[in-house]
């Protein structure tokens, strides 16, 4: 019997009329099928066919609080009585505002947006505004939106469009001979403007040469470096000791605006994001995510003489639901649970997110299986490789990323949902119980991997 029948059926049925049949490229490529979802409560999803899963895609990130959390839906709720958006100000954009810029270390002002892309977007502009320059230092790996001036380098296994343009095998080449600029900048999609691209230096990451050597060559003409503060769009790489604190020092002395693209990691790492847990005060940071627990919003928060350009005029903010009060009152009710009993709640996702890596590496050293899990917080990338441990992106490219997303596929029919490129989010709603289950899940399909071997 086809346990996926359902899901399979309103995928025919939306390809219709709906392209691709999904809305977002990434869901495509869950195997066997995208599924259809109908329900959430907690750390579980239901689907059309009747299936409960243990969740950790979290919907690619935001659901930090699990599903359906109750407390954020009653004050949604009560606050869409008054009216879905205004286009007017109101007080909740203040309210969370003030909160932002009390619980983020960098935040003197904030500025509001739907997605993470569109603030990464304006944290660019910020930047070429601020400085007057052009060039901007990304680096391979790292995932920030898919505008035209930064979509590239984004080698996701769950996206056809970078196996198609050979973004898989776009490799860094740095050596004595071979400068880092010379890494071919290629669009990560067919219709993007090459030329939108030709102000990117694309650098490997916790590369200290590569990045002192590119800021003496550049420096003077570089408005903006951006990095996720850890690699968690590729391995979950943690930073070098020292490389962020580099990276600072270099932007400070050189001019240069330091950008961390904190979608991922903020509200997820602490309230402070990854900056307050790592000590290091970038210039702008991006949030989005987490920040709104299901519901889309977004910003950019940073140093006052920059946001400043917002206010002068000198940098236009757009966007028709920017601070729309049913986003501001779900961020404002996220950061208001997760802030609870002193933010408790990160250290609990961080042990949850430690349990299941021990007992995902137990699990693979007791039916002889190589992999590694990478643990970031409240976020982990199980990877199956032979490499002994995974630190550069170079390391995470040579993991088997086809027998992964049969892993997630057959999880899926244990009961779990994964995302089929190998990171794991956990959320406040992740208890004890989901944890053994999940152990109990991998250990069953590694099992029957032994049997199929011998
Ligand atoms: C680090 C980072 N920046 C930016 C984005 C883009 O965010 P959005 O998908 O909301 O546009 C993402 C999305 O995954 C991300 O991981």
């Amino acid at each position: 019997m086809n346990r996926y029948r359902q899901s399979e059926e309103l995928l025919n049925r939306s390809r219709r009329v709906l392209a691709g049949g999904v809305s977002s490229t990434l869901r495509a490529a869950m195997k066997p099928t995208p599924l259809y979802a109908v329900a959430g409560r907690g750390a579980r999803i239901q689907d059309a066919d009747g299936h409960t899963y243990i969740d950790y895609l979290l919907a690619y990130g935001p659901l930090i609080l699990g599903h359906g959390h109750e407390p954020t839906v009653e004050r949604l709720l009560s606050s869409m009585r008054n009216g879905l958006a205004y286009g007017l100000q109101h007080q909740g954009e203040i309210e969370l505002a003030e909160l932002l810029t009390k619980v983020l270390p960098c935040a003197d002002q904030v500025a509001f947006s739907g997605s993470g892309t569109e603030a990464v977007m304006l944290a660019l502009r910020l930047a070429r505004a601020y400085t007057n320059r052009r060039r901007i230092i990304r680096f391979h790996g790292h995932y920030h939106g898919w505008s035209d001036t930064i979509f590239t380098s984004f080698p996701s296994t769950d996206m056809k469009a970078s196996r198609k343009r050979n973004v898989m095998s776009q490799v860094i080449r740095y050596d004595n001979d071979t400068h880092p600029t010379e890494a071919r900048v290629i669009p990560g999609t067919g219709g993007q403007s090459e030329a939108a691209l030709q102000d990117i230096i694309l650098l490997p990451w916790n590369d200290a040469e590569a990045l002192k050597d590119a800021v003496a060559l550049y420096g003077s003409t570089v408005a903006a470096i951006i990095s996720e503060p850890v690699m968690c769009n590729s391995g979950c790489i943690m930073p070098k000791p020292g490389y962020l604190e580099l990276m600072r020092e270099l932007t400070a002395a050189n001019g240069i605006v330091m950008i961390l693209d904190e979608v991922i990691t903020g509200f997820r790492f602490g309230l402070g994001g990854a900056h307050g847990v790592f000590r290091i005060m970038p210039d702008l940071v991006t949030i989005g995510k987490a920040m709104g627990g299901g519901i889309a919003i977004s910003g950019v928060a940073g140093r006052a003489d920059i946001m400043e350009l917002i206010a002068d005029g000198t940098v236009s903010h757009l966007g028709t639901l920017n601070g729309n009060c049913v986003a501001t009152t779900a961020a404002v009710a996220t950061i208001n649970e997760l802030s609870r009993d002193g933010g408790a709640v990160f250290a609990r996702m961080e042990k949850s997110a430690a349990d299941l890596s021990e007992g995902l590496r137990q699990a693979m050293k007791d039916h002889d299986i190589q992999g590694i899990v990478n643990q970031a917080g409240p976020v982990f990338h199980l990877m199956f490789t032979t490499e002994r441990q995974v630190d550069s992106f170079e390391a995470f490219q040579k993991r088997d990323a086809d027998l992964y997303i049969t892993f997630a596929q057959e999880m899926l029919e244990e009961g779990v949902l994964l995302r089929p490129n190998g990171l794991w989010y956990v959320s406040a709603a992740h208890g004890e119980a989901e944890i053994r289950e999940t152990l109990a899940a991998a250990n069953r399909v590694f099992a029957r991997w032994g049997e199929d071997k011998s």
